[in-house]
């Protein structure tokens, strides 16, 4: 699904990028874009990173 609609950013491609190594919301948004416009996807964004931190 998506989370950030702006920068069309899945909950699939934040995952990987964790699994990459990315370990902040500030990583992920460096690598995919993801919170830099609107930020309205910044909460659910977060909670993928950290959800699947917690699940690695
Ligand atoms: Fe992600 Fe707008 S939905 S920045």
């Amino acid at each position: 699904m998506y989370v950030c609609l702006c920068k069309g950013v899945t909950d699939s491609a934040i995952r990987d990028a964790v699994d990459a190594g990315a370990e902040s919301l500030r990583q992920v948004r460096d690598q995919l874009g993801v919170a830099s416009q609107c930020g309205k996807c910044a909460c659910v964004a977060r909670e993928v990173i950290n959800e699947h931190m917690e699940s690695a």
